[in-house]
């Protein structure tokens, strides 16, 4: 089944390259002394290639919001309330327990479901709350003097930062736990497979 567009597959690599460099170069800013001991990348560098891997980033979301409102991958992402937190127990319990005991993939993928529940889920709370959020904080950061100086009293850039590293550390356990689930397709390795060929291997084949 072909069900990854090209598009949404440079979109996904430009995507993963970098969020893994801002990860890097992240915590290399957070965690560097006042006399610039060099973590992972010095401080200066740091500063510049997250600035960088920042606009890269920003303008590869402006492609994934419009290419799902412009493509029929967009249509993967409209969820409806019917049955919704059903859906979910169901996918967890198989995440949980089922798939331990070989039983089959409650939701299989199809040419109208590319997602389980879960999965939409969790791509919907990335893609369109958790990067939203980490981009508005991340141009706060940026151009401090657009940041409103007091909130209730507390500082607006110390409230925008904790934002952005709050945002920045949920989507990096979102990616660590994407990538385990990407292991569950028909082989360890098929879904991965998938998002670089475009074509979806489902279990039957
Ligand atoms: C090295 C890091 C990453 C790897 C190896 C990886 C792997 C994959 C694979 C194998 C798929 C296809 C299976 C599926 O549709 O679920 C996929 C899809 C997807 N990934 Fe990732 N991913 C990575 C990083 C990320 C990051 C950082 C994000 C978001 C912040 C992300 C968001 C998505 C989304 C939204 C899709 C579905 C795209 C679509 O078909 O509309 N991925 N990823």
């Amino acid at each position: 089944m072909y069900l990854y567009p090209k598009w949404i597959r440079v979109w996904h690599v430009i995507n993963a390259a970098m969020i893994l460099i801002l990860i890097v170069t992240g915590l290399s800013m957070q965690y560097t002394d006042k006399d610039n001991a060099s973590y992972v990348v010095g401080f200066a560098k740091a500063v510049r290639w997250h600035n960088f891997a920042a606009i890269v980033l920003i303008l590869n979301y402006i492609l994934f919001v419009t290419g799902n409102l412009l493509t029929n991958n967009g249509r993967y992402y409209r969820t409806s309330r019917k049955d919704f937190l059903l859906n979910l127990r169901v996918q967890f319990k198989y995440y949980s327990k089922g798939m331990f005991k070989g039983e089959k993939h409650p939701f299989p993928v199809t040419e109208e479901r590319k997602f389980n529940p879960l999965q939409k889920f969790t791509y919907i709370l990335a893609m369109y709350v958790a990067m939203p959020l980490l981009i508005i904080s991340g141009i706060g950061l940026l151009l401090p003097e657009i940041v409103i100086t007091t909130i209730f009293g507390i500082s607006g850039l110390i409230l925008t930062d904790i934002l952005h590293i709050t945002m920045g550390f949920l989507l990096s356990i979102f990616m660590v736990i994407h990538i385990y689930t990407c292991t569950l397709g028909a082989k360890p390795t098929s879904l991965f497979r998938g998002i670089i060929t475009g074509y979806h291997i489902s279990e039957e084949e």
